[in-house]
């Protein structure tokens, strides 16, 4: 038997991969967020979207320089995103708080963040507003991954592990690699 949830439950689509999404300002302050709304929509050329609630410090960063780093956490990082997804850096510097350190980018100006799995630069070409949120619609100019975790398959599932975000302060991350058959 199935049972009718409320239609605004979005979490019936979650677990989903949770990012940090750098941003910087014109005068080159920076803030970082959690967001797992986030999905590529077209291979070629490689563009992704980004749903940002209006009222964050990152929709107005991203609105200013029009570009942004998508950071790959893993399950260490899980206090981490979940306080870069809590708190505002109108409030409170999360660089400073998160003790967070950069990495450059090699094509934007704003910088990836030291210790992920990986980074994509990001800069803006659209944006569609949706309800409360503005869908950044992004082309991707550079990936950067750790070596040791990706194979010409992806991530290695056994040592990249990877953060998705369940609901609230729950969390989980792949379990196992699952074969179709050819
Ligand atoms: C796991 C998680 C995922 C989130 N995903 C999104 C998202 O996709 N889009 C969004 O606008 N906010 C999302 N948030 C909320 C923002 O991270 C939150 O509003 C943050 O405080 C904004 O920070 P800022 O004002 O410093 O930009 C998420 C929060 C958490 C904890």
């Amino acid at each position: 038997m199935y049972k009718s949830i409320s239609p605004s439950n979005y979490h019936v689509l979650h677990p989903r991969p949770v990012y940090l999404i750098v941003s910087r300002n014109k005068s080159s302050s920076l803030n970082v967020m959690a967001a797992s709304w986030v999905s590529p929509v077209s291979d070629e050329p490689f563009l992704i979207t980004v749903s940002i609630w209006r009222g964050s410090l990152t929709h107005q960063y991203i609105s200013e320089t029009r570009e942004f780093t998508i950071n790959i956490p893993s399950e260490k990082h899980v206090d981490i995103v979940y306080k870069a997804g809590t708190t505002s850096g109108r409030e409170v510097d999360k660089f400073k708080l998160l003790g967070l350190k950069t990495v450059k980018s090699s094509v934007i100006e704003t910088p990836g963040l030291d210790g992920m799995l990986g980074f994509l630069e990001c800069t803006v070409v659209n944006q569609v507003e949706v309800g409360e949120s503005t869908l950044f619609i992004a082309e991707v100019k550079a990936v950067h991954v750790l070596e040791e975790l990706y194979t010409r398959y992806g991530w290695d599932l056994n040592k990249a592990k990877i953060l998705l975000h369940h609901s609230g302060r729950g969390f989980t991350t792949p379990s196992k690699l699952i074969l179709a058959l050819k």
